[in-house]
């Protein structure tokens, strides 16, 4: 059966680490390996700092972040697929394929290292980018549950 959820945060440093565990929490209804969670975790980490420190740069206690999360999974199996979804509404990126590449950052002087989007891509299955100059950016992962063969149980 399918599970659905929706989250929508202030865009405030404080709240990346709610995000994260958040999303976390919602995948364990995949069973997933340590390895598998703390992959997501990573990922999902990556994608809700650039909403805060680049999407909303001068930002103020109205910015919000949207995380929706669909988790997949037949009767029985022990596969599954989490399809993650984090939106902003923020300054969008102009470049698209500049920006994801390795090492490529705005912020040199902040000790960013550009290697956000190239972590989201290593750490899930699928991953893609859209973004409109403006009016905010989308960035949707799917990460694959149970092909870890390495099944230590995690329980809440
Ligand atoms: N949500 C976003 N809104 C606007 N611009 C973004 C967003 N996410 C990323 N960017 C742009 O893409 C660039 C690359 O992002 P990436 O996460 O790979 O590196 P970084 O955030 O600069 O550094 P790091 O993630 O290693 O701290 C950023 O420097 C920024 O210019
Ligand atoms: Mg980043």
């Amino acid at each position: 059966m399918n599970n659905y959820m929706k989250l929508e945060i202030s865009a405030l440093g404080e709240n990346e680490s709610f995000a994260r565990s958040a999303v976390a929490a919602f995948a364990l209804y995949l069973n997933p390996s340590l390895t598998e969670l703390s992959d997501i975790k990573t990922a999902v980490s990556e994608a809700v700092t650039n909403c805060i420190v680049h999407a909303y740069r001068h930002g103020n206690e109205r910015d919000k972040i949207v995380i929706e999360c669909q988790a997949e999974k037949e009767e029985n199996s022990p596969f599954g697929q989490l399809h993650i979804e984090i939106t902003d509404y923020g300054c969008g990126i102009d470049d698209l394929e500049r920006a994801i590449s390795p090492f490529y950052t705005t912020l040199t002087e902040e000790e960013r290292s550009g290697m956000g989007f190239t972590i989201m891509q290593t750490f899930t299955d699928k991953f893609s980018v859209e973004s409109e100059k403006g009016r905010g950016t989308k960035v949707k992962m799917v990460k694959k549950i149970g092909i870890d063969g390495n099944k230590e149980a995690v329980k809440e």
